[in-house]
């Protein structure tokens, strides 16, 4: 088939390589020069494992190809998919991106072509598109076209395989009379041997919708159950674990931590609640989903600062990682970046390493005061504590025997629950993590297991005590004050 891509994001050009992949002709059209200069000389916008491999080898094929002219594509096009931003940058909604877009390519379709949308858009928008897209023909003296849409579920660091292997496809009918529309792209996804289910657009756009709320209810879930594991003593890793055998629950996106970033889950959660809350709509539980969410970050520079004796006051503290998962470069809506923040302004010196070099850089022109360097070891080298933000691989497997010799504190707080809280210990660091309490190096040895202070409301007053009085007990005696 030949298939147009208006908007070559993360989103678009994801699209136009899968569809390249599968033996279709794909234009991509994209409007920001630089994006597409760079796009031409092969370098990618964004990274993606895998990505720019399949762009390369499609556009030497003669399968892919990227223009700005969208009218001589898109006229020739079966199918002309749109894949825009519609972020606002703030947290909101904006749709005049996809609107100037429709406007400049619906009319020059021809009749039997299908538009599709893969951007995320408002419930209010997908409500319009009927009327909205008759008029564009209309106007254009043309018949109406078929119009569907086809939400994409891809994260990021992954897209490429969730969309070669997608666990369903959904498509949403917004104009298909004769279901030319669902019959072509039937076609073009039955490769992926996955479900494709039809329904209505704006149940399509909940579909959407439903299955972000939902993985960023579990984290926020998770996030819950892992204070009131710190505020009993328990540890949330093997709960989660016991709880993952039924299969009502299941293991996934269970992970404690700082908590979810991204483009996608905070985007939808703060706007659904924006949403319900001018339509008057309750939504309690997705407002605490965001409260819990934002709780995380301050929560991380809480832990450092009570770990550091109540203050970060002149204390450099080294972070790693920046971007909001690892197998990315993007910053938009890093925990890391809310965390350095609010560590600046508290007056300690943060000093930052991420293993994309481009995220390193955007990261220090975002956040005025926070140094990146080139290595984990020069980030940790001379900082009175580590926060680990990103589960990066190459963290999982720092030497920390080596990094105790050139840091000036002991103090880890590993906001991803993946290092080794035994192996810290043993080279004399203290250890805290969210739902695994607070493990200090003076009690490894003699604490039978290795547990757990601290992240109950009284959190500052237990650990508070146990710096100022390092004869006092620490570890599970301190826990047990907090408790009673
Ligand atoms: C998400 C959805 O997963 C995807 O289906 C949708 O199309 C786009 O939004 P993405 O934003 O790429 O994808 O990231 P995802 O892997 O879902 O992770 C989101 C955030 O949640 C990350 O910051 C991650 O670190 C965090 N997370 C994830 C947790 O904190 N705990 C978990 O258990 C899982």
């Amino acid at each position: 088939m030949r298939i147009s891509v208006v908007g070559l994001g993360y989103v678009g050009l994801v699209t136009s390589a899968c569809l390249a992949e599968w033996g279709h002709e794909v234009t991509g059209i994209e409007v920001s020069p630089e994006r597409l200069r760079a796009l031409n000389r092969g370098t990618l916008p964004f990274f993606e494992p895998g990505l720019d491999e399949m762009v390369a080898r499609h556009r030497q094929a003669g399968r892919l190809e990227f223009t700005d002219s969208a009218s001589g594509p898109v006229g020739s096009s079966d199918v002309v998919m749109v894949a825009v931003g519609t972020h606002d940058g703030n947290g909101g909604w904006q749709t005049e991106t996809m609107l100037a877009c429709l406007s400049q390519v619906v009319p020059f379709m021809h009749d039997d072509a299908v538009i599709v949308l893969r951007s995320t858009l408002p419930p209010d928008f997908i409500r319009q598109l009927p009327t909205l897209l008759r008029s564009l023909r209309d106007q254009a003296g043309r018949a109406p076209i078929s119009a569907l849409i086809n939400p994409e579920f891809t994260r990021e660091g992954a897209a490429v395989r969730d969309f070669l292997e997608a666990e369903r496809v959904v498509l949403g009918v917004v104009d298909d009379p004769d279901r030319r529309g669902v019959g072509r792209l039937t076609t073009i996804y039955e490769v992926a041997d996955a479900p494709i289910l039809t329904m209505d657009a704006i149940d399509a756009a909940f579909a959407k919708l439903g299955s972000n709320l939902f993985l960023a209810t579990k984290i926020s879930f998770a996030n819950e159950l892992a204070a009131l594991c710190d505020a009993y003593g328990a540890r949330v890793h093997n709960v989660v674990e016991a709880m993952s055998y039924d299969g009502r629950i299941g293991g996934r996106f269970l992970r404690a931590g700082v908590g979810f970033g991204g483009s996608c889950l905070p985007h939808q959660v703060t706007m659904t609640v924006k949403s319900a809350a001018l339509a008057g709509i309750p939504a309690p539980l997705l407002a605490a989903v965001d409260a819990i969410n934002d709780r995380q970050r301050s929560d991380f520079v809480r832990l450092t600062r009570e770990l550091l004796g109540g203050s970060v006051e002149g204390r450099r503290i080294a972070l790693l990682g920046l971007t909001f998962k690892p197998d990315t470069d993007d910053l938009r809506d890093a925990p890391a970046l809310d965390i350095a923040r609010l560590l600046i302004a508290e007056g300690a010196e943060v000093v930052a390493y991420d293993p994309m070099e481009g995220a390193r850089e955007r990261s220090a022109e975002i956040v005025p005061g926070l140094v990146t360097v080139e290595s984990a070891e020069l980030a940790v080298a001379g900082s009175d504590a580590i926060g680990l933000v990103t589960e990066w691989a190459e963290f999982r497997s720092l030497d920390w025997p080596a990094i105790a010799e050139t840091t000036r504190g002991h103090v880890v707080i590993d906001g991803r629950g993946v290092l080794d809280p035994a192996e810290l210990n043993a080279v004399g660091f203290d250890y805290a993590a969210f739902g695994r309490g607070v493990q200090l190096a003076q009690d490894a040895d003699h604490l039978e297991p290795a547990v757990v202070a601290t992240a109950t409301k009284d959190g500052s007053r237990i650990l508070a005590g146990s710096f100022a009085q390092p004869e006092s007990a620490g570890g599970m005696s301190a826990y047990r004050r907090g408790v009673e």
